[in-house]
């Protein structure tokens, strides 16, 4: 399921246009489907591999996707399915977005967080690139709520991990997702809560986002402040 990652090129292809898309049957399409259902604006996709998700972007969202496996790219370019809106591949990591700070209104994860190395990083990249008030959106196989399913995965993990590239059966994304900041607004566990799809805010801010609105804060008081006589 998952993918060992590998170093791409800077190659970006920007393509826009139409094309009927022709993707494989795959028993997860509908809840890509609803994880993506409807998103608007400036939408950044991590690991996007070969753009399975692509066919549930509603038209005209200005899509991004990055994914470190140049190779997946290429046949994404080529699915394309049916986004009408601008579309950008870069090869990279989601542990380092190459995009400015509050440049997306959303991002979507599809099953990546398990296979990142560090999770959090990955998270608090998708912070940072996130306007206030943007969405998380992730679809996520994650450890089980329930404590026998749970110690199944764990004793299968270190096996999984090797043979699915990195793959990690049991990791708590969703405490993950939190720990980062955001705030979830929809979780919907599925297949005894061994998958799930979150939409989380940045509803807050922290760090250097919190630091500027202190400051910006106090510059509009300064200014507004009247002179004395
Ligand atoms: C299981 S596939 C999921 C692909 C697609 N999102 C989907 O829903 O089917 C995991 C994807 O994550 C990508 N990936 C692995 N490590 C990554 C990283 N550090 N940063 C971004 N993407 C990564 C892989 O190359 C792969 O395309």
């Amino acid at each position: 399921m998952c993918v060992t990652p590998r170093s791409g090129s800077d190659v970006r292809s920007t393509l826009g246009g139409h094309r009927p898309d022709a993707h494989p049957p795959d028993p997860l399409n509908n809840l890509r489907r609803e994880l993506l259902a409807p998103l608007e604006g400036k939408v950044l996709e991590i690991g996007v591999g070969t753009g399975l998700t692509l066919p549930h972007d509603a038209a005209g969202v200005e899509l991004s996707g990055i994914d470190p496996d140049a190779d997946k790219l290429v046949r994404a370019a080529r699915r394309r399915g049916s986004h009408i809106g601008p579309l950008t591949f870069v090869t990279g990591d989601g542990n380092a977005l190459p995009f400015a700070d509050a440049s997306f209104d959303a991002v979507v994860i599809s099953l990546v967080l398990c296979s990142v190395p560090e999770p959090r990083r990955t998270l608090a990249e998708v912070w940072r690139v996130l306007k206030p008030g943007g969405e998380l959106r992730a679809l996520e196989h994650v450890r089980a709520p329930n404590a026998l399913l749970a110690a199944s995965q764990r004793a299968i993990a270190p096996a999984w991990r090797l043979i699915a590239g990195g793959c990690c059966l049991d990791r708590d994304t969703v405490h993950d997702i939190v720990a980062a900041g955001f705030t979830v607004s929809d979780h919907r566990p599925h297949a005894a809560g061994v998958f799930v799809q979150v939409v989380a805010k940045k509803a807050g801010l922290r760090g250097q986002d919190a630091i500027n609105r202190v400051l910006e804060g106090q510059v509009a008081r300064t200014v507004a402040e009247p002179k004395e006589p």
